[in-house]
Order: C-alpha cells, then structure tokens, then sequence
C-alpha cells in the first residue's frame, strides 16, 4: 500500500496531470444532450470507457476522477473502472461532494459545498472499490459583495473537514476552492478574491492537521473575469497565480489547475507559461472541460467515432503534458 505522500506526489509526477472527467449525472446529462447524444447511464459509461481506455493515457496523466456512478460501472468487458484504469498504469479517483447549495446567511446566492454527513463510511467504501484519491469542489462568485466572509470561511472549513476525513480513510484529497471566472472582474480583483480563499483554507487545514504533502491543491488560474474585453497573456495570468500561491508551504505535493471554462489552448498556454517560474511544488493540470470538450465533440456518441474521440483527448493531453515538461526549461 502506498502512503498518502507517495500518492499524491505521483498525482503531480514531472510530465503528467489528472483528467477530470467526474461530471455529476446531471451536468454529464445536459453536456450528452447537446452534442445529441440520449442521456442515458449506458452511454455515460460509454463515454467514460473511450476517455479512460484512449491509447496510451497514462504517457501524460496520472489519475482520473470520476463520479459515484461511473466508479460503479465497468468497461464493456466487465472490469470496474477503478480497476480497468488501474491496470493501465492510472490512480482512479472519485468526486465525493454532493455539490454547492444556496448557503442560508450567504450573500447574493451563494453557495456551501455539501456532503460531510456520513463521509468517512462513504470513504471506507470507495478506498474498498480502489479509490487513490479524492475531490471536493468549493465554489466563489466574484460580485460586488461576493465572496463574503461567512461563504468564505464556510467552504473553507468544510473543505478542510473533507481532506482530514479523507486522509484518515488513507485516501489523497483534492482542495478545490474554485473562484468563477463569472463576471467582469478585472485579473487584479481575481488575484485578492483568490488569495484570502486560499488563505481562509490554509488556515483550516492546519486546524484539522491535514499533511499538506498528502493534498494536492486545485485552485482557479488568476484570470479576469469573462466578461472582461480584456484577455491577459499567459504571462500575466501566470506571473499573478504563481504570486497568489506563493503563500503556500514548501511541502505542499503539488498544484493541479482545474481549466474553469477556459478554451483548451488558453488552459494549455496558460499552463505553459507558469512553467517558467520557480516553484517549491509542482503545478499541473486537473483540466475538465479543457480536456474533454474536444473529444465529445469528436465522438458525437456514434461508435464509429470512438477513435476520433481518443485522437481529440489525446491532443489534449499530449498539448498539456508537453507544456508541464517545459518546467525549468523556459
Ligand atoms: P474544469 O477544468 O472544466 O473547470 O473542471 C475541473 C473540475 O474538476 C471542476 O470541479
């Protein structure tokens, strides 16, 4: 078996990040239904097979996450996925929050990341199906009073309670406090916004006594918001992301970045970009959308297409693996 440090590290490992491909059964629903695919649980599984089974993945990611019911499923040969991807050299991994709702007391809608009630025996039971590691996703709205104290302090806690319940369980958490990109903020606002969230759950982690060298860290990139006209090169995102987690200690394992609705070859050249400064840990990708966009647009649920549906994920992971491996070269 091997420890909470040496998952997580392998997480982060030189040239290699982890796909999300957990969307809940809801938003995996409505993203099926608008390429015209039936929403129905075979061809999610479907869907997910083709992901996880593309010609040689694990060259350039090191885990995948799922959700609940695709940890459940198995490849159309009857092996679990857990230990279908196991088997070709990549961690499975599985989202465990119950999703964000409307926090009462919060401001302006916002949320609190539910499902802390009954973690631990739920944990139990996916380390027993072969879970490595684990994700919960903390969400921020930038607005005019958002994020407020209470929403922050709230998610933060909850994230924390989240890790250490998954440490005990012996399985790697992902920290993912996601500040939207919603909104047409300007990139310096993100960079405060996303400093005193990080902050707030660094200070709860510690409370709880979570080994940071057993967490990887997923944070928003510090971008302008959306609806902004104006785009800041990938050095400035990530001159202002590195300096936004520089705050964080030496031993932390790694930092894997979610792509937030960016397009794929902005997520990428952002990524890039970082590789040229210096940092105690590594940061990668833990790319949904920026991954998995192109391939479902490529599959389009015909069989026939399953190929072009690798091909497009695998251009994507190759595109993201080559800019991590620039690391100490730029
Ligand atoms: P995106 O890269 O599409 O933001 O998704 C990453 C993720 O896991 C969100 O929780």
């Amino acid at each position: 078996m091997s420890t909470l440090r040496e998952i997580a590290a392998r997480m982060v490992a030189p040239g290699k990040g982890v796909l999300a491909a957990d969307e809940s059964i809801g938003t995996m629903s409505s993203r099926l239904e608008n390429v015209g695919v039936d929403a129905t649980a075979e061809n999610r599984r479907i869907y997910r097979e083709l992901l996880s089974a593309t010609p040689n993945l694990s060259d350039g990611v090191s885990g995948i996450i799922y959700c609940d019911e695709t940890l459940r499923q198995t490849f159309a040969d009857g092996t679990p996925f857990a230990q279908a991807v196991h088997a070709l050299g990549i961690l499975p991994g599985i989202k465990v929050d119950a999703g964000a709702k409307p926090l009462p007391g919060g401001l302006d809608g916002e949320t609190i990341t539910e499902g802390l009630d009954g973690l631990p025996t739920r944990l139990a039971e996916y380390a027993g199906i072969g879970a490595a590691f684990a994700k919960w996703r903390a969400v921020y709205v930038i607005g005019d009073r958002t994020p407020s104290a209470g929403a922050i302090r709230a998610n933060a806690n909850a994230l924390a309670r989240y890790a250490a319940a998954c440490q005990a369980a012996g399985i790697v958490p992902i920290v993912e406090p996601e500040v939207l990109m919603d909104g047409t903020h300007s990139i310096e606002r993100c960079a405060e916004v996303t400093a005193v969230v990080q902050a707030a759950v660094r200070e709860e982690l510690a409370l709880l006594d979570v080994d940071l060298a057993g967490i990887v860290l997923k944070p928003n990139m510090v971008v302008e918001g959306n609806g902004n006209t104006e785009q800041s090169s990938p050095e400035a995102v990530a001159a202002a992301t590195v300096e936004v987690l520089e705050a964080w200690p030496a031993e932390l394992a790694g930092v894997a970045f979610l792509s937030g609705g960016m397009s794929p070859e902005r997520a990428t050249a952002n990524l890039e970009a970082m590789q040229a400064i210096t940092t105690p840990w590594p940061l990668t990708f833990s790319f949904g959308r920026a991954l998995v966009d192109p391939a479902l647009k490529a599959w389009v649920g015909k069989d026939e297409r399953i190929a072009d549906g690798q091909a497009a994920l695998a251009d994507r992971v190759d595109a993201n693996a080559a800019a991590v491996r620039r690391r100490g070269e730029l």
